[in-house]
C-alpha cells in the first residue's frame, strides 16, 4: 500500500501497545514521517523484536516496558519519557473471549482493566507531559466496532471499548480549552498475527461481510490516525471514525 505522505518531524508520539500488530505500524509510520516515538509495551519480547526491526530509527525511538493496568508501573514509565508528548495513541488491548454465560469475574477485570481503565491510568499520568505550549495537543483512543453494535462472546471486550467511546467523548469536552483534541478509531476486521492465526475459512468468511470484500491492513489504521494526529486535523474532536471498509453501516 502506498501510504500518505506525513511529517511529523519535531513532534513526539507515545504508542501504548506499540511493540506489534496495529501499535508497531502507528509506530513506524510516525518514526518514518520523522516522529521521535516512544513505544509503551508489556511484552519485552515483543519489545526487543520491535527494537531490532526498527533499528534505523534508534536516535528517534525511546522503549518502555510498562503494563497500562499498573498505576505504579505507568507513572514510572511517563518518568522515562525523554521528550514532553504531542499525540498519545492508547492503542494496547487485549481480549478474552467467552459467552456471558461462561465468562469468569477473572476475564472481565482482566479486560476491563487494560482495555477500558488502562486508558485512565496512562491519559492521566502523561496529562502533565504533553507539550504545554502546543495548540495541536492529541489523544486518539483505539475502541472498536463492536463497541458500535455488540459482538458474542466478547462482553468485557465491548463494554470496555464502549467506555472508550465514552471517554473520548467527554474527554474532548473537558480537554478543548487546553488545545487537545480527543477522538476514537473503530477498526472492524484487521489482519495481524492474532488474525492470521485463524483458519483460512474463517477469514474469508470475515471479510465476505464487509462491502469492501477484504479485511483491513494495520496501515489502513496507521493512516486514519496520523491523519487524527496532524495540525490540519484540529478541527476533528470527540468524534469515532470508523475504519471498517464499511463493515457498520
Ligand atoms: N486486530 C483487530 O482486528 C482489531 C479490531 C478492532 C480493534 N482492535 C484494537 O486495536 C488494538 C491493537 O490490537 P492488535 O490486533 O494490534 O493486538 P496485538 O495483540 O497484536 O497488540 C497489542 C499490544 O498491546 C500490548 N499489551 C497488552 N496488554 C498490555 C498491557 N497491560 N500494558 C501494555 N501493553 C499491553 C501487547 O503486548 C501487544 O504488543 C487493541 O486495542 C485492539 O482491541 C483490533
Amino acid at each position: 500500500m502506498q501510504n500518505i505522505k506525513f511529517d511529523f518531524q519535531n513532534k513526539s508520539v507515545v504508542v501504548t501497545g506499540g511493540a506489534s500488530g496495529i501499535g508497531f505500524r502507528i509506530s513506524s509510520l510516525f518514526l518514518a514521517a520523522g516522529a521521535k516515538v516512544s513505544i509503551w509495551d508489556y511484552s519485552e519480547d515483543a519489545l526487543n523484536k520491535a527494537k531490532t526491526e526498527l533499528g534505523q530509527f534508534a536516535s528517534q525511538l525511546h522503549t518502555v516496558a510498562v503494563d497500562v493496568s499498573n498505576r505504579a508501573s505507568v507513572t514510572q514509565a511517563a518518568a522515562s519519557l525523554p521528550w514532553a508528548v504531542d499525540v498519545l495513541v492508547n492503542n494496547a488491548g487485549i481480549t478474552r473471549d467467552k459467552s456471558f454465560a461462561k465468562m469468569t469475574p477473572e476475564d472481565w477485570d482482566a479486560v476491563i482493566s487494560v482495555n477500558l481503565t488502562g486508558l485512565f491510568n496512562v491519559t492521566k499520568t502523561l496529562l502533565e507531559k504533553f507539550n504545554p505550549s502546543s495548540p495541536n495537543k492529541r489523544i486518539i483512543n483505539i475502541s472498536s466496532v463492536v463497541a458500535l453494535y455488540g459482538n458474542f462472546g466478547q462482553t468485557n471486550y465491548v463494554a470496555a471499548k464502549a467506555g472508550v467511546i465514552g471517554m473520548t467523548k467527554t474527554w474532548g469536552r473537558e480537554l478543548g480549552r487546553k488545545g487537545f483534541t480527543v477522538n476514537a478509531i473503530a477498526p472492524g476486521f484487521i489482519r495481524t498475527p492474532m488474525t492470521e492465526a485463524m483458519p483460512k475459512e474463517v477469514l474469508e468468511q470475515m471479510a465476505a461481510k464487509v462491502p469492501l470484500a477484504r479485511l483491513g491492513e494495520t496501515e489502513d489504521i496507521a493512516n486514519a490516525v496520523m491523519f487524527l494526529s496532524t495540525d490540519q486535523a484540529s478541527y476533528v474532536n470527540s468524534t469515532v471514525l470508523s475504519v471498517d471498509g464499511g463493515l457498520v453501516v
